[in-house]
């Protein structure tokens, strides 16, 4: 007997009911862009690698670790995303988008990493991201952070915390890296293998090892803010007030450094208590220089995702559901399919916006209604020789109320929906 052919580990299907649930909040954050001015970018999800070896940092566990990489049939090598700023900008210059400056673009899909699957951590996974090019200053910082914290309005989310922290200019980080370097060494002995290999490659991460052996050590470490110059603490210091003044709460993380090599100034995280390991639902920040390495004029540029499974994990599904919605579930009670195929598309043209699920198939009257039932509608039209011969529909409430038969342009009238 053959295997069965199963999805990829860390990869899965989204079926119906949960489907309708992440329309419903990808419908909620979307309303939130467009009320901001955002405006959505679609890029592909197959890139060449180098555009993210290049951005992401050669030296972070996103490309030493976890790319899903292959050599097509031209023997060029390529990536499935891992993320989206690094398309973003290369969309941006490509198009020459540098051109329209300020932009504020928004991007919803799926991203690919080889991580160990757990609550919270996919292969697959999906993110809404943003990036706005072209605006430097804190004012920008707090627009994109405030609106984050419409969208947990919007969610009904209420219990998110918000981290932020300066990384400052690539001279300070560099700056702040050799101070790291410098009080990590005399304390090797004590570092894990991974963060004895960070020490020379990436010393900021050693900052964000969750190993409890090490924690003390690490808080003992220079905050950045020791290295930041007065231009990145009067940045951060704007971005602060802002917040403060909007009465947005947050905490100011000094070892907040975020896993991808491009980020200056800002950067922030939403994090939960209700997932585990996989905290962070949102992160982004401020990463101006990368846009000049791809040969575009230096442009300033802020962003964030968020992880979409994390949230959905996080909703309460019965706050999306809309229960008064009316819904139809067509009887097909005589045996003249063709005019039951008419008289449901006249259905759907007087009811635009309500789904019309038609009973195809056959079956006694008895066993449609009962899949009428089951099928989650608040109506269900019954049509019989009798209705056809008419010209009427026979409309059954199934969550109480009076059944009745009326032509179809007294219907919306009749269901208390105006006009039509
Ligand atoms: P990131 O921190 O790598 O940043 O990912 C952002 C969010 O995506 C995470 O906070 C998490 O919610 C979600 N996420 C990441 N990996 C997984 C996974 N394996 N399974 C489920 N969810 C996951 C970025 O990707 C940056 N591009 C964000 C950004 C945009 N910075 C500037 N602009």
């Amino acid at each position: 007997m053959k295997d069965t052919i199963k999805s990829i580990r860390g990869m899965r299907d989204i079926v119906p009911p949960e489907t309708a649930l992440w329309r419903a909040v990808e419908r909620r954050l979307v309303s939130v862009l467009d009320h901001y001015g955002y405006r959505e970018l679609r890029t592909p999800v197959i890139e060449p690698t180098a555009l993210f070896t290049r951005s992401i940092g050669e030296a972070t566990d996103i490309v030493q670790k976890e790319m899903y990489t292959f050599v097509d049939r031209n023997g060029e090598s390529l990536t499935l995303r891992p993320e989206g700023t690094a398309s973003g900008v290369r969309a941006l210059v490509e198009n020459g988008l540098t051109q329209s400056l300020p932009l504020r673009l928004w991007y919803l899909g799926p991203m690919f990493r080889h991580e160990r699957p757990q609550k919270g951590r996919y292969r697959q996974f999906h993110q809404l991201g943003i990036e706005v090019f072209g605006l430097d200053g804190p004012d920008i910082d707090a627009e994109l952070i405030l609106m984050t914290a419409d969208f947990w309005r919007a969610l009904g989310l209420d219990d998110l915390t918000l981290e932020i922290n300066s990384l400052g200019t690539p001279e300070t980080r560099a700056r702040y890296r050799q101070m790291l370097v410098d009080y990590f060494t005399p304390h090797a002995d004590r570092l894990d293998e991974d963060s004895r290999d960070r020490l020379t490659r990436n010393p900021l991460r050693i900052l964000d090892s969750k190993h409890p052996d090490m924690q003390t050590l690490i808080a003992a470490a220079p905050p950045m803010s020791e290295a930041l110059d007065a231009e990145s603490t009067a940045h951060f210091e704007g971005l602060k007030a802002i917040l403060d003044a909007a009465g947005l709460a947050y905490v100011v993380n000094p070892r907040l450094v975020r896993g991808l090599d491009y980020y200056t100034h800002t950067v922030f995280e939403w994090k939960t208590r209700a997932l585990g390991a996989q905290d962070t639902v949102c992160a982004g920040g401020r990463y101006d220089g990368l846009v000049e390495t791809f040969g575009a004029k230096p442009t300033s540029a802020i962003g964030f995702a968020a992880g979409l499974e994390r949230l959905i994990a996080l909703v309460d599904p019965d706050t999306f559901a809309e229960p008064d919605a009316l819904a139809f579930y067509v009887v097909a009670a005589a045996p003249d399919a063709a005019e039951i195929a008419v008289r449901t598309r006249a259905l759907r043209a007087a009811f635009p916006t309500a789904p019309v699920t038609l009973h195809c198939g056959g079956g006694s009257m008895k066993s449609q209604m009962k899949k009428a039932d089951r099928s989650g509608a608040s109506h269900a039209v019954v049509l019989g020789e009798d209705e056809i011969a008419r010209d009427v529909y026979t409309v059954k409430p199934l969550r109480g109320g009076e059944q009745f038969t009326a032509p179809l342009a007294d219907l919306p009238a009749r269901l208390g929906v105006g006009g039509a």
